[in-house]
C-alpha cells in the first residue's frame, strides 16, 4: 500500500494522452514500394511503371512475376508449375474432403515451408519456387476432395495452363489458357492492401517466405478481401435474363443490397483490370453462355448505380469480369479466392523481397484506452 499523498502535493501524471488514431490505418503511409502504383481517380494501375492493359494484352503471367520480383522485363520468361513434396501429399490427403480450398491451401504453403531451406534474406529462387509449388497443391486438393487422383506437373506447360491441366487432365485450348493467365495478371499485385500488409509485417521479422504468403492466404481468407467473383456469379444467376435485368437491379437496391462487382475502397473510374478482363472474356473462345448477359446487365446496373447515388461514382471492379473468366475456364466457384490467392503469390513474395532489402521490424504504436493504474483488489 502506498501512503496518500498530500493534499497540496503535484497530483501524479496520468497515462500519456492519445496521439491522432486512423481505424484502419485508412490515410496512414505505411511504407514505400515501387512494385504498383494505383491511381484511383483517374482508374490507373501500373506494376513497376508499365500499365496493367498493356501488359496483359503483351504479357504473360510468367514475365509479370519475373517484372515484379527483379524489376526486369522479359517476354521469354518460363514459370511451370512444381512438384508437391511427399509430406505436403501426405498432409493434403489427411484433409477432409469439405475443407474451404483456402484453408487446403495455407495448410499446403505452411507444409510446404517444412520441406525447405528458406534462409534469410528471402531471394527470387525462394519466390518462384513457392509460386510455382501452390497451383500444384490447390489442384491436387481439388482433384482429392473428388476422390480422383493428383496430376504431376507438366513441365512444357507454364504456369496457369499446368494449373488447369493438373485440375481438370485435360490441356487447356490457347484462348482458355491465355484468359486465366490475364486474370492471374490482373490478380498478381495491388499494392498494400490486407495480405499483402500482412506478408510484409512477417518477413519484417525476418521470418521465411513460406511464413509470409501463409499468413497473406489467412488474410485473403476473409470476405472483406477476397470473397467477391463468387458471388457475382451468385447475382447472375438470380437475374436469370436480360429483359429482368432492370428490375432486378431496383429491386435489389431497394431491398438495401449492394451489386457484387461494383464500387471500390480507391478506385473511382473504372477499374482498369476489369476492362483488360472483358476484353479477355469477350475473346474467349467457349465464353460462358452469361458473358453476354454480364455485359448488359453491366450497362443496366452502371445506369440506375448513377441514378441512385450521383454523389458517389460506383464503377465496375475486377471482381465482376473475374467471375465469367473464371466461370469459362472451368473453375468451381468455391475454388476462386484460393485461385485468386495463386496469382497474388507473385505480388506477396515481391514485396518479401522488397521488404528484406530495406528491412526494419514492423511495429507500430497503439493507443491504450484501458483503466489508469491502479491496484489490484484486497
Ligand atoms: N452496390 C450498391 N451500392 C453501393 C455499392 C454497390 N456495389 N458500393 C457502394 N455502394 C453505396 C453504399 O451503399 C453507400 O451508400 P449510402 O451512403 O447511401 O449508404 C455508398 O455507396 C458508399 O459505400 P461505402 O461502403 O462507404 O463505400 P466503400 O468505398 O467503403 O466500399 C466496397 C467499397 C468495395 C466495399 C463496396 O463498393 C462494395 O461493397 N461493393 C460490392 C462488393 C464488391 O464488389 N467487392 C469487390 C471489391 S474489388
Amino acid at each position: 500500500m502506498t501512503d496518500s499523498p498530500p493534499a497540496d502535493a503535484p497530483t501524479e501524471p496520468t497515462l500519456p494522452v492519445a496521439r491522432p488514431y486512423s481505424p484502419g490505418l485508412e490515410g496512414v503511409v505505411a511504407g514505400e514500394t515501387s512494385l504498383s502504383y494505383i491511381d484511383g481517380a483517374a482508374g490507373r494501375l501500373l506494376y513497376r511503371g508499365y500499365r496493367i492493359g498493356d501488359l496483359v494484352e503483351r504479357g504473360t503471367y510468367a514475365a509479370v512475376a519475373h517484372l515484379l520480383w527483379t524489376g526486369e522485363w522479359d517476354a521469354g520468361q518460363r514459370l511451370p508449375t512444381a512438384e508437391i513434396p511427399r509430406p505436403v501429399m501426405d498432409v493434403l490427403r489427411a484433409l477432409p474432403s469439405e475443407a474451404k480450398p483456402m484453408d487446403a491451401l495455407r495448410t499446403a504453403v505452411s507444409a510446404w515451408g517444412s520441406t525447405q531451406e528458406l534462409p534469410w534474406p528471402p531471394t527470387v529462387e525462394q519466390a518462384r519456387a513457392l509460386t510455382a509449388f501452390s497451383p500444384s497443391a490447390l489442384a491436387a486438393f481439388a482433384r482429392l476432395r473428388s476422390g480422383k487422383d493428383p496430376i504431376d506437373p507438366d513441365p512444357s506447360l507454364d504456369l496457369t495452363t499446368g494449373f488447369l491441366y493438373q485440375l481438370t487432365g485435360e490441356r487447356p485450348d490457347p484462348g482458355t489458357a491465355r484468359a486465366l493467365d490475364a486474370y492471374f495478371i490482373v490478380g498478381a499485385e495491388h499494392s498494400f492492401n490486407a495480405s499483402t500488409f500482412t506478408a510484409r509485417v512477417i518477413t519484417s521479422t525476418r521470418s521465411d517466405v513460406a511464413s509470409a504468403v501463409a499468413g497473406a492466404i489467412g488474410t485473403m481468407k476473409g470476405p472483406l478481401h477476397g470473397g467477391a467473383p463468387s458471388e457475382v456469379v451468385d447475382q447472375l444467376a438470380q437475374v436469370g435474363s436480360v429483359e429482368h435485368a432492370e428490375e432486378w437491379v431496383r429491386d435489389a437496391l431497394a431491398r438495401g443490397e449492394r451489386l457484387m462487382g461494383f464500387g471500390h475502397r480507391v478506385y473511382r473510374a473504372y477499374d482498369p483490370r476489369a476492362a483488360a478482363l472483358r476484353k479477355v472474356a469477350e475473346g474467349m473462345e467457349h465464353k460462358p453462355d452469361w458473358l453476354q448477359m454480364a455485359i448488359e446487365v453491366e450497362d443496366v446496373a452502371l445506369r440506375v448505380l448513377a441514378e441512385k447515388h450521383p454523389e458517389r461514382p460506383l464503377r465496375t471492379n475486377v471482381e465482376y469480369y473475374a467471375a465469367p473468366v473464371l466461370m469459362g475456364v472451368g473453375l468451381a466457384p468455391d475454388l476462386f479466392p484460393a485461385t485468386f490467392s495463386l496469382a497474388r503469390h507473385a505480388g506477396w513474395t515481391a514485396h518479401a523481397l522488397e521488404q528484406a532489402a530495406n528491412n526494419r521490424l514492423i511495429r507500430p504504436d497503439v493507443n491504450y484506452v484501458g483503466p489508469e493504474e491502479r491496484d489490484l483488489p484486497g
